[in-house]
C-alpha cells in the first residue's frame, strides 16, 4: 500500500522532533509508505517547500536535537488564501496523507483540517511545555527540564559561595510545568507557577530569610509566564495564533530586583531561554519520540485520520486530536499543594 505522505515540524523547536521523524519513517517504510519533508512547518504547504525524506534523512538523527525539517509559527487559517495554497500543494506533491508534529496551535490547524475539510492528517505530539491535552508527556519536556536542573545546581554553587538569593527564570509559555519539575528536581526553596497568579511577597520573602539564615543561600524558580508583584505590563507582542510573546516581560530580572528590596538579601538571576529548547534529546524524550512517530505510522496504515498518537500511562494510543487541542494542559492545585510541602 504505497502512500505518499507529508511531514512536517511546525511550532517551537524541541528536543525528541527527531527521534520521531525518524521512528515514523522506519515504521512507514515497513508499511511501503512515500515520504516527502514539508519544510519549515505549515509554510511549507503554503509555498509548496518541500526535503526529501527517506532513509538517508533519518538514519543518524536519533540524538540529534532540533528538527531536520525545520519550523516556523505558521498560521495557514490567518491569512487570505493561504488555506487554498495549502490544498493546491496538497494536491501538486500527490498526498495521501499528512503528519503534523507539534503542540496545541500547529496541531489545532491539523484538527481544523481534519474536522472541517476531512483532509488525512495524523498528530504526533511535541512541546517542552508539557502543555498539550490527551498525552500524559510530550518530548521536549524532559530534556528542556533536565538543562534546567543543571543550570540550577549550577546557580546553587555560586549562590552559596556568594550568601546570595539565585533566581532561575525558565520556559513553559502559559503553564508551569517546566517551573514545576525543575523547581521540585533542584529542590527550589520557591517556586512560582503562572497557574497561581497570586503571589504572597510577605511570606515568599519570610521564608526565603529563614532559608538564607540556614543555607546561606535560597534558589527561586520562576516560570516566564508570571506576572511580578507591581511590574508594569509590557507591550503585548502577539504571533500568528494570538500568543503573547513572552520574552520580553523580564520576569527574573523584575522578581530579582524585587526580592533583594525586599529581603535585603543580595540577589542574581539568570534566564536559560532557548537553551532549553536546543541539544541532544534525553533517553526518555528519544524514546517517546520514537514511538510516538512509530504510533503515527501505523495510525495511517489503519486509516485512523483525525488521530494523535498519545502517552498514555506507558502506552502509545491514538485519540482524537480535538482532545489534545480543545484546551491546554495547565498544573492542576494538588501539585501546588504538593510543592508547598517542600518550602520549609
Ligand atoms: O512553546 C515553546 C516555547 O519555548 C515556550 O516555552 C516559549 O514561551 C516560546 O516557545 C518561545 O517562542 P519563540 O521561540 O518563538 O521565541
Amino acid at each position: 500500500m504505497s502512500l505518499k505522505v507529508g511531514v512536517l515540524t511546525g511550532g517551537g523547536d524541541c528536543p525528541g522532533l527527531n527521534p520521531a521523524i525518524r521512528g515514523l519513517v522506519f515504521r512507514g517504510l515497513d508499511h511501503g509508505f512515500e515520504f516527502v519533508g514539508l519544510e519549515e512547518g505549515w509554510r511549507g504547504l503554503v509555498e509548496g517547500l518541500t526535503l526529501p525524506l527517506g532513509l538517508e534523512q533519518v538514519q543518524s538523527i536519533i540524538n540529534q536535537g532540533g528538527t531536520i525539517l525545520g519550523t516556523s509559527r505558521t498560521n495557514p487559517f490567518k491569512k487570505e488564501g493561504y488555506f487554498e495554497r495549502c490544498l493546491a500543494t496538497w494536491k501538486n506533491l500527490g498526498l495521501d496523507a499528512l503528519v503534523a508534529m507539534g503542540g496545541e496551535d500547529t496541531l489545532g490547524v491539523a484538527t481544523r483540517l481534519f474536522t472541517e475539510h476531512g483532509l488525512h492528517v495524523v498528530g504526533v505530539p511535541k512541546t517542552m511545555d508539557n502543555d498539550l491535552s490527551a498525552t500524559d508527556f510530550t518530548f521536549g519536556f524532559d530534556t528542556s527540564v533536565t538543562v534546567a536542573v543543571d543550570a540550577a545546581e549550577r546557580l546553587v554553587d555560586t549562590g552559596r559561595s556568594h550568601r546570595r538569593i539565585m533566581v532561575l527564570e525558565v520556559m513553559g509559555r502559559h503553564a508551569g510545568w517546566v517551573a514545576l519539575y525543575t523547581g521540585i528536581a533542584s529542590g527550589a526553596d520557591w517556586t512560582l507557577l503562572p497557574e497561581n497568579p497570586d503571589i504572597d511577597l510577605a511570606a515568599m520573602c519570610e521564608h526565603l530569610k529563614k532559608v538564607h539564615a540556614r543555607k546561606k543561600y535560597a534558589l527561586v524558580i520562576a516560570s516566564e509566564g508570571i506576572k511580578v508583584p507591581g511590574q508594569e505590563s509590557a507591550k503585548e507582542e502577539l504571533d500568528d495564533f494570538g500568543h503573547m510573546i513572552l520574552r520580553s516581560r523580564g520576569v527574573g530580572p523584575e522578581l530579582t530586583a524585587l526580592l533583594e528590596r525586599e529581603t535585603g538579601i543580595e540577589s542574581r538571576y539568570a534566564v536559560i531561554g532557548h537553551m532549553q529548547r536546543g541539544g541532544s534529546p534525553t533517553l526518555f524524550d528519544r524514546m517517546l519520540g520514537t514511538r510516538v512517530g512509530y504510533k503515527a505510522a501505523d495510525l495511517i496504515a489503519e486509516g485512523d485520520w483525525g488521530k494523535m498518537a498519545a502517552l498514555r500511562g506507558n502506552d502509545v494510543i491514538g485519540v482524537p486530536l480535538e482532545e489534545a487541542t480543545a484546551q491546554l494542559k495547565i498544573v492542576p492545585p494538588e501539585w501546588s499543594r504538593f510543592l508547598e510541602t517542600f518550602s520549609k
